[in-house]
């Protein structure tokens, strides 16, 4: 059923978020018949449009971009959002910055948007364990925890959602997927672009609050959480934090790409790190004793985000008594060309017996043959209709901000050369990710 009788108010309609990603998503999901001709949108922002100038910033078809209304400030948005028709609810998205978000939802509250409203904020949800604590506790002396929607934006891709799928509709998995056959997890998350027109932002941040908090360990939650009891998004997110809790860092390596100094909006003495390395490990009885690794990064020679599943050697025995046998491996490639890859051996052609590494290869692209949705047009669309499993909780950005309290601006960093990850100090053998190719090939 199509959403209907809901006002979406964009606060900062007047920025590039709103121009980029979200009209356009929410013209996608108009043309879809997601959403139907009873809903309003409403734009605000500090900049003076008639409401046929708004309109005219997008290119969206006519009949959608009658929804679109433009309100200038804060001050008399309930009245004038009231004055727009009866709404069973409001869904408020904060195209802002973050620094913004808790005023922002006290001025909201004291306007009177009350509890038929939901919010949507996108991170950073803070800079670290104390600031996130007190954003959550500012915004939750306005509005209850279950009104708050928190865009962790890898959640909405095809191939993150996937993950609990294939691990808990496949039976396949199932048995192997602990300490008892696994040996080792890797996630890689490679950029080429350095911090572009960001650097101001970025060097306040750097690739560990940036990627590494939020991202990468939402990627690692669902690929070593318990089966949630049902599919309920508290449920889910009960068992993401039961991961974080028994997550421990072992170590971090930092590392700056040579030239970053010069970026502009980056200070030229900066020690933020644009690549890093992490070890860490989780003590659950499913886990105990598998190293993680991660290595997250900017200006490098790929664009890539995969997730390695490397399984424990055979024995010594029938096909591999010289320890020949490559171990099994599972790679999840988020993307791009969302996949999986299982990474098996072979019998080569022939009379000898004779073992070689293959893959079988699944393309979600080519098996599905439709366009994966983008990302904000999901999230509104679950905002809209009050599915909370694509976002974060509280209890999970602070959880993991926790884990990552002793690690953040700490210990030396390095330089590389943009274009090359920097020798790992790790001590693993890492995945070659490039060496699979493509899963779409
Ligand atoms: C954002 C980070 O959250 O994710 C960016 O702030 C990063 O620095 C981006 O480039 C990566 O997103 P994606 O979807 O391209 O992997």
């Amino acid at each position: 059923m199509a959403v209907s009788h809901s006002a979406i108010v964009i606060l900062g309609a007047s920025g590039d978020l709103a121009k980029r990603k979200l009209i356009p998503a929410l013209a996608t999901l108009y043309e879809q018949g997601e959403i139907d001709e009873t809903n309003v949108i409403i734009g605000t922002g500090r900049t003076e449009y008639s409401p046929e100038a708004f309109r005219s910033r997008f290119d969206v078809p006519e009949d959608f971009a009658r929804l679109l209304h433009y309100y200038v400030g804060m001050e008399g948005l309930k009245k004038y959002v009231d004055g727009k028709g009866t709404f069973e609810q409001i869904i408020i998205f904060m195209a802002l910055p973050p620094s913004v978000y808790a005023q922002r939802a006290r001025e909201l509250a004291a306007e009177g948007f009350g509890a038929e409203t939901r919010i949507i904020i996108e991170k950073p949800f803070g800079y670290d364990y104390q600031s996130a604590r007190k954003l959550n506790e500012e915004l939750h002396a306005v509005y209850d925890e279950s009104q708050i929607f928190r865009i962790d934006h890898y959640l909405a891709k095809e191939a993150v959602q996937n993950i609990l799928v294939f691990r808990f509709a496949n039976n396949l998995f199932h048995p192997i997927w602990s300490s008892a056959a696994i040996d080792s997890i890797q996630i890689s998350a490679y950029e080429t672009i350095g911090v572009e027109d960001r650097g101001d932002y970025f060097d306040g941040s750097g690739i560990i609050r940036d990627m590494a908090q939020n991202h990468l360990m939402q990627l690692l939650c669902l690929m070593t959480m318990e089966a949630p009891v049902s599919l309920d998004a508290e449920e889910i997110r009960a068992q993401k934090v039961n991961v974080l809790k028994t997550i421990s860092i072992d170590s971090v390596h930092r590392y700056q790409y040579e030239g970053y100094r010069s970026e502009r909006g980056v200070k030229p003495d900066s020690t933020t790190e644009t690549f890093a390395e992490i070890k860490l490990h989780i003590d659950n009885f499913r886990w105990t004793g598998v190293p993680i690794y991660i290595r997250v990064g900017k200006a490098l020679d790929r664009k890539g985000t995969e997730i390695g599943i490397q399984l424990k050697p055979l024995p010594h025995l029938l096909f591999n008594q010289e320890g020949r046998v490559q171990p099994n491996r599972v790679i999840f490639k988020i993307q791009p060309a969302e996949g999986i890859i299982l990474d098996l051996a072979s019998k080569t052609p022939g009379s000898e017996v004779r073992l070689a590494r293959t893959t079988m290869k699944f393309c979600y692209e080519d098996e599905f043959d439709v366009e994966i949705p983008e990302a904000y047009q999901k999230l509104l669309l679950d905002a809209l209709r009050g599915n909370k499993t694509l976002f974060v909780s509280a209890e999970e950005t602070e959880m993991s901000w926790r884990k990552y309290a002793d690690f953040l601006d700490h210990g030396e960093i390095e330089l590389y050369k943009p274009g090359h990850p920097p020798p790992t100090k790790l001590g693993c053998e890492w995945i070659d990710f490039e060496r699979y190719g493509s899963a779409c090939d």
